[in-house]
């Protein structure tokens, strides 16, 4: 059993008997925790007990109601990216505070509260956070929402504010547009006033992607359509920026439609890594092109508190609406469907593991 004698309650027991009592009383030992052991296939998640983290210097420890899913979980499945094994999947979660560490001086949370995380190795029952990657779940917001909408909502946001600083009048283009990332870049670019041309695989994607701030959607990848359709909303001087995070499937199509002085942001790769190229290829355009992470956007407590309370905000304004379209069991089996679902183009939005009841 790991040992515990540095964990304390913010709380004190009189005012708070009944949070401090429940934390004392029930973290457990042990967990369950999706993981795997060896890169590869669906197949290689597993459901398994394993230690409750212990606090270390700066942590809290959150017990999980919701986590969400990622593409990203696939490339960390599947061994684009390299991780340390045993590794536990996930991104981000939501749920109760239950520990802080008495190192942690100045949080404005305290044990019993509500919160959301950006952490890794969120598909378990307990997850350790630094205390400044944890934020308070606004009221009216529920926990499975800030699960759903915490990592592709700040990837978005700090891609637009950041990556191509999105101005009125703005013509991007955003691939994927009806997908998780790309449904809050529809939503928060054509808030700032950005005119939205999209791209998804079916009609049913591109209606979604229109009521969420797409102006024109362009459906099915053929040849030539992307083009056609941006030379004519712009009277083909291209688009200023394009956000992708489909990779090699949309990489040589982006150069035929990026405006002089453009940026290309290569976010992600559902449909496999873009490929190397010179940096000759920008001459033609002055172009820029960059390969954001949302932590690198995130990096400091400041960073993160800074971008969360305004996607919050956002979100509270309705500029930002959550379509959690799959809810997953905190099984082996559940999270293998997820997946599924996620690399088979058969998703919208967003998708979340309900890892327990939320109290
Ligand atoms: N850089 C970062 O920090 C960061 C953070 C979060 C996410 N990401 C990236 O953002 C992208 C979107 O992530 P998400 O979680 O929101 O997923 P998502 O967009 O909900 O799902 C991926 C979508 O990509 C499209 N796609 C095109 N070709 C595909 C292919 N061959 N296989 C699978 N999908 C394909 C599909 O939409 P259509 O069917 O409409 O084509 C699919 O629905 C991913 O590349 C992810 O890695 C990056």
């Amino acid at each position: 059993m790991p040992p515990r004698i540095n964990i304390r309650l913010r709380f004190p027991l009189a005012t708070n008997l009944h949070f401090t009592h429940r934390t004392m009383s029930t973290i457990p030992t042990t967990m369950k925790a999706l993981l795997i052991h060896k890169q590869g296939g669906p197949e290689e998640i597993k459901l398994e007990t394993i230690p409750v983290p212990t606090l270390g210097e700066g942590e809290v420890l959150v017990k999980v109601n919701y986590a969400g899913v990622n593409f990203i979980d696939t490339y960390l499945r599947g061994g684009l990216y390299p991780v340390a094994l045993p590794f536990t999947l996930g991104q981000e979660a939501a749920g109760t505070l239950v520990a802080v560490h008495e190192s942690v001086k100045d949080s404005k949370l305290s044990v019993g509260d509500k919160v959301v995380a950006y952490v890794g190795g969120s598909y378990a029952e307990y997850v350790k956070v630094p205390a400044g990657k944890v934020f308070a779940i606004p009221s009216g917001v529920k926990t499975s929402e800030a699960a759903g909408v915490l990592t592709q909502g700040l990837t978005a946001l700090t891609m637009l504010r950041e990556s191509h600083a999105v101005k009125k009048g703005d013509w991007i283009v955003v691939h994927a547009a009806a997908g998780g990332v790309g449904l809050n870049l529809c939503q928060i670019a054509s808030h700032f006033g950005a005119h939205v041309i999209g791209t998804t695989s079916t009609l049913e994607k591109a209606e979604l992607a229109r009521q969420n701030g797409a102006e024109i959607v362009v459906v099915g990848g053929k040849e030539g359509e992307l083009q056609a359709a941006v030379n004519k909303a712009t009277d083909g001087q291209g688009v200023i920026a394009i956000f992708d995070g489909v990779g090699k499937a949309t990489f040589d199509v982006n150069w035929e439609i990026l405006a002089r002085k453009g940026t290309f942001v290569t976010f992600g790769n559902a449909s496999g890594p873009p490929p190397e190229f010179s940096p000759l290829k920008l001459v033609k355009g002055n172009w820029k092109i960059t390969r954001p992470t949302l932590n690198n956007f995130i990096f400091t407590p400041e960073e993160f508190h800074t971008y969360a309370a305004e996607l919050f905000q956002l979100m509270h304004d309705k500029h930002v609406r959550l379509l959690i379209s799959h809810v997953a069991p905190f099984t082996a089996e559940g999270l293998v469907e997820a997946h599924a679902l996620l690399t088979g183009r058969q998703t919208v939005g967003k998708l979340v593991v309900e890892v327990s009841k939320d109290e």
